[in-house]
């Protein structure tokens, strides 16, 4: 894909429970520090938004000087600063923000606030550069699940989104449910691999409001009647487990694959947290290759929240002059398709 970034950028993710901090230069990763907070929430079965924006306060310096260490550069070569405006948790984003603004201020280097989802989306260019324009991208996480066709660099048509819950906010809550460890979707995709995914008939996530919508609330009240009405089902977890989430991997491919029908448009990006999820990703591969459709889908860790693929982003807009100023603000909302 011809994008245009020759620049060296540092990346800041703050949006949810991953402190993130990278490094690119060219489109390529020089580093991409993580840090979880997956300790912080276990106890509560899920982010707990105050104290994932006080864990970030805690550990954004040392994620990011670590990240210039493993980059093997100082805070001085650095370009532009990329970071997260949104969507997100607000007392999250405003730590990488209020970080990103204090390095533009003191190293007056420009500040590129970045669409997250529009990060999901391109991730997959830091480790394959074949991806071409147009493609369908699905972005699942735990906060969105969205799909949309991507033109070029900038040009994002929604096509469905969720009505409800998110993919990813699914699977946690049946996780929970369940009585399964957290994060949910991770502990979903470890137990159903002992399971069978035939054993209970889930319905599939069907909308009336737009055909490549998606609505996932039905399945989660589904779930919990299934284990109200059949107590036994604690001694056959992995089953019901494995059930769950076959539900949810067949509402995601098959709106996918009608949003390619209906596009004519056949290359696949799948991205965002639950593309993490092996189950998923073996569904989208075949049926990708039963369509003829060019699939990209990251490695684990660029599918998860990651700072890599904002400094890839900002990196892209930067080499196209567009950058914010100071006064940037953090949104909880933030619509791909009102891009600039
Ligand atoms: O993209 P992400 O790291 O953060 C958001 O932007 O939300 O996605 C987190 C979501 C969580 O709901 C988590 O349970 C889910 O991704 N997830 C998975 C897997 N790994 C993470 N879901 C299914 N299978 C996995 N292996
Ligand atoms: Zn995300």
């Amino acid at each position: 894909m011809a994008i245009l970034s020759l620049m060296l950028v540092l990346g800041i993710e703050s949006s949810c429970d991953e402190t993130s901090v990278a490094v690119v230069k060219d489109q390529e990763l020089l580093s991409n520090v993580i840090a979880s907070q997956d300790d912080v929430h276990a106890q509560f079965g899920g982010v707990v938004p105050e104290l994932a924006g006080r864990r970030h306060i805690e550990v954004v310096f040392d994620v990011a000087r670590e990240a210039l260490k493993q980059a093997g550069v100082k805070l001085d070569q650095v370009e532009g600063v990329a970071v997260t405006r949104g969507p997100g948790l607000v007392v999250c984003l405003v730590v990488g923000m209020g970080f990103a603004k204090s390095i533009s201020w003191a190293r007056k280097i420009p500040l590129i606030g970045v669409n997250h989802l529009e990060g999901h989306l391109f991730s997959i260019l830091l480790e394959d550069k074949n991806l071409e324009f147009p493609f369908i991208g699905l972005v699942a996480s735990g906060g969105h699940t969205i799909l949309c066709l991507v033109n070029e660099f900038g040009d994002y048509q929604v096509l469905g989104q969720t009505l409800d819950d998110a993919a990813g906010e699914a699977l946690d809550k049946a996780a929970k449910v369940l009585g399964l460890g957290y994060p949910g979707g991770r502990e979903i995709d470890r137990v159903s691999k002992q399971g069978n995914a035939r054993a209970v008939e889930f319905p599939i996530a069907f909308t009336r409001h737009g055909e490549l919508d998606y609505s996932f609330s039905g399945l989660k009240t589904a779930l919990l009647r299934y284990v109200k009405d059949h107590p036994e089902s604690k001694d056959h977890l992995a089953d019901v487990a494995a059930s769950f989430q076959e539900a949810v991997v067949e509402a995601l491919t098959k709106k996918a694959v009608s949003a390619s029908d209906k596009s004519g448009v056949k290359r696949f990006v799948l991205s965002g947290g639950v593309a993490a999820n092996a189950r998923l990703r073996k569904a989208f591969e075949k049926i990708s290759r039963k369509r003829g459709i060019s699939l990209f889908i990251p490695s684990l860790r660029l599918c998860t929240d990651n700072a890599g693929m904002i400094a890839l982003v900002g990196e892209e807009k930067l080499s196209r002059g567009m950058w914010d100023d100071l006064s940037l603000d953090a949104r909880a909302t933030l619509s791909l398709e009102n891009w600039k």
